[in-house]
């Protein structure tokens, strides 16, 4: 009996053995994990780590008991006492419910915060669409101001950006207050209802549960029927309206280009006033790389004092495959310094000796412990691509020098065993950190 991974999970590995599959490679995931970590850190946004778990009912009243997140896609179960809980499929609600559990407010006015964190959502499999995928997120807490949308924008933007992808889109729309939707609802379904037979099954079921979220409709005869509606931003009250100028002032100062797109609502239900998704054409369907925006009334709804807040959420997988399918430049994978291959017991203890001395200095090195033929050590050598080979034997003890091969030049040159570090030192390939 063998097993299998479930159902639209993946590994993550040191390589990758399908070439269609790279972006599993675990150094491309560091290499952006520490991307977002070093750039939050730049904008003053500072970990956050919540549990897997979560009780069900944060989702219910977080996300939203209408969202295809939350009627659908939990993984819902029991624990032993009975209490319903839920792997989280999203982290602004977890976010919350430490912010007010903690009374976070108490310590100050403005609260930063930044995730990555795997994801949970029972969604149909296919390519770009994952039972866990992983989130880059970030969370700003106490600021009505729309230079903290811009702020937000920019930090993911820039993300994106560091990470050396071309051709984004920046979607940007406001969808106001509750009272913008109310009204612009009553217009919306007016307008369609004329048109309601045509509409696609879902959209037909969305007029009478979430009128809005027909907006996002990906169906071909929904779009052109949609081409004709009113816009929500005729609809804004006075100051959603000033606070999405705003926004949009401050994108245009910090040259981050956008698209006003009046269809972009979102399908999690805190949002009010701006909201923001980022797409790439080379994913297709599932082309979103992230998303955000404002959630003023949230940190309220779960029993905290009433707080703004807006965030975002990117979603490393789609980001590593557009990096992949649009070639950019990402680091390669990681090789040791130095591999050695010992001849002989007392060679074993020599290089066992060496190891531990340039690891102390940073020095990236192995050996080979299993006393292999010296062809298949030097095969294993090739493989894992490591920069020198040295091969230690009698002679190498007796005279106290090594011949250090370049791998990838041939080149061979003798070393004596005092200054070996000093020469590696050059060309030492520490991990990251
Ligand atoms: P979301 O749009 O549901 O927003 O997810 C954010 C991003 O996660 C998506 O744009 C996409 O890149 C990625 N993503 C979502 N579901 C999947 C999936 N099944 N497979 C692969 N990638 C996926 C949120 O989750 C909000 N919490 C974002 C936010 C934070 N808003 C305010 N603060």
């Amino acid at each position: 009996m063998t097993y299998k991974s479930a159902k639209g999970v993946f590994d993550i590995l040191p390589k990758d053995p399908d070439p269609d599959n790279q972006w599993r490679c675990s150094h491309l995931w560091q290499y952006v994990e520490s991307t977002a970590r070093k750039l939050s850190s730049y904008y003053g946004f500072r970990e956050i780590r919540t549990p897997l778990f979560e009780s069900t009912e944060l989702f219910e009243r977080g996300v939203g008991q209408g969202t295809d997140i939350v009627s659908k896609e939990m993984y819902t179960f029991q624990d032993r006492a009975g209490r319903s809980l839920s792997l989280r499929p999203e982290g602004t609600a977890p976010a919350m419910r430490a912010f007010i559990e903690k009374g976070l407010f108490n310590q100050g006015p403005i609260h930063k915060f930044f995730y990555l964190n795997s994801m949970f959502r029972y969604e149909r499999s296919q390519s770009g669409r994952y039972r866990q995928h992983h989130q880059f997120g970030a969370e700003a807490l106490g600021s009505p101001s729309p230079f903290q949308d811009a702020e937000l924008i920019d930090l993911f933007y820039t993300f994106l950006q560091t990470l050396g992808l071309k051709g984004l889109t920046l979607h940007l729309n406001s969808i106001g207050s509750r009272e913008t939707r109310e009204a612009f609802k009553n217009e919306l379904k007016k307008y369609l209802l004329p048109h309601l037979a045509s509409l696609s099954a879902e959209s037909q079921e969305r007029f009478h549960s979430n009128a809005l979220r027909i907006l996002d409709s990906k169906n071909l005869t929904d779009k052109e029927i949609l081409k004709e509606a009113p816009s929500i931003l005729e609809f804004l009250d006075p100051l959603s309206k000033e606070h999405f100028e705003e926004t949009c002032k401050q994108l245009t100062n910090a040259q981050i280009p956008f698209t006003i797109n009046p269809l972009l609502v979102r399908g999690l239900d805190y949002y009010n006033r701006t909201v923001f998704e980022v797409t790439a054409n080379e994913l297709g369907a599932q082309n979103s790389l992230g998303g955000g925006g404002r959630y003023d009334g949230l940190v309220q709804e779960l029993g905290g004092p009433d707080t703004a807040a807006c965030g975002f959420g990117a979603g490393l997988e789609r980001i590593l495959q557009t990096c992949l399918a649009q070639g950019v430049h990402l680091p390669d994978f990681p090789r040791s310094t130095l591999f050695l291959i010992p001849l002989g017991e007392e060679a074993m203890q020599t290089c066992f000796a060496f190891l531990c001395r340039l690891r102390k200095k940073e020095i990236a090195a192995e050996m080979d412990f299993s006393g292999k033929k010296l062809k298949n050590a030097m095969r294993y050598a090739d493989q894992i691509k490591a920069r020198f080979v040295a091969v230690i034997g009698e002679k190498e003890i007796e005279s106290r020098k090594i011949e250090l091969k370049e791998m990838d030049t041939g080149k061979v040159e003798v070393v004596d065993f005092d200054t070996l570090e000093k020469r590696l030192t050059a060309h030492s390939n520490p991990p990251e950190k």
